[in-house]
């Protein structure tokens, strides 16, 4: 069963997991400002977990038109190693973009261009690249600076539910985005 974490026990154990799958390089503090849910096996351990932050769109700020005015940052998801290729990580973006679908404008994220595994998982849900972003992880992506950058794609999932006005709306954000 998927749910949010609400305890520092749990938020411990995520952390745990966290620097199994991505080998140690989880700062102390990134889960801070995240939402956070969880899939747990029958004997209580949890097998993954997705992140997540929303915003206001600004542009959508004032279009009263809508209700579909928020962007879902998805941060971050893992899986342990033996509980992979069961349809979990599916699950886990699943339920963040269910939970969002009466309210979300889009889902973005970002992922390493080397990481295959992710992009397939991403691909499949109908996310789709939007953008190349040299140097995005000034570190190995995980949290820990290494010296080099590691470039990422922008992968983006907009709400059908709201298509019209994305249509309308979209070229400004991206331009501006693009410029910085
Ligand atoms: C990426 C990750 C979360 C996938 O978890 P998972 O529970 O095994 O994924 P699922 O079983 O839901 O698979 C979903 C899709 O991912 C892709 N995928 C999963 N494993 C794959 C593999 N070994 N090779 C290629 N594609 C793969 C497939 O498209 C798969 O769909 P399919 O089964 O219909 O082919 C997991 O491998 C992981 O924790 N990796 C390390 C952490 C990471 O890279 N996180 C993402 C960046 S924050």
């Amino acid at each position: 069963m998927i749910k949010e974490i609400d305890n520092d026990l749990e938020l411990e154990q995520v952390y745990d997991l966290a620097n199994v799958v991505f080998e140690g390089k989880i700062s102390s503090t990134y889960f801070r400002d995240f939402d956070i849910a969880i899939l747990s096996s029958e004997n209580g351990e949890i097998d993954g977990f997705i992140s997540w932050y929303q915003e206001v769109d600004h542009l959508e700020y004032l279009n009263y038109e809508t209700n579909n005015n928020i962007n879902i940052h998805i941060t971050c998801i893992g899986v342990a190693e033996k509980a992979r290729n069961r349809g979990i990580a599916t699950r886990l973006m699943n339920y963040v973009i269910n939970k969002f679908h009466n309210c979300a404008k889009r889902y973005m994220l970002h992922v390493s261009v080397n990481n295959n595994v992710a992009i397939n998982l991403y691909n499949k849900l109908n996310f789709h690249t939007d953008f190349f972003e040299m140097d995005y992880y000034e570190d190995d992506g995980y949290g820990i600076y290494t010296g080099y950058g590691v470039n990422a794609y922008r992968m983006t999932l907009l709400n059908k539910s709201n298509e019209q006005i994305d249509g309308q709306i979209d070229g400004q954000i991206d331009e501006t985005i693009s410029l910085n």
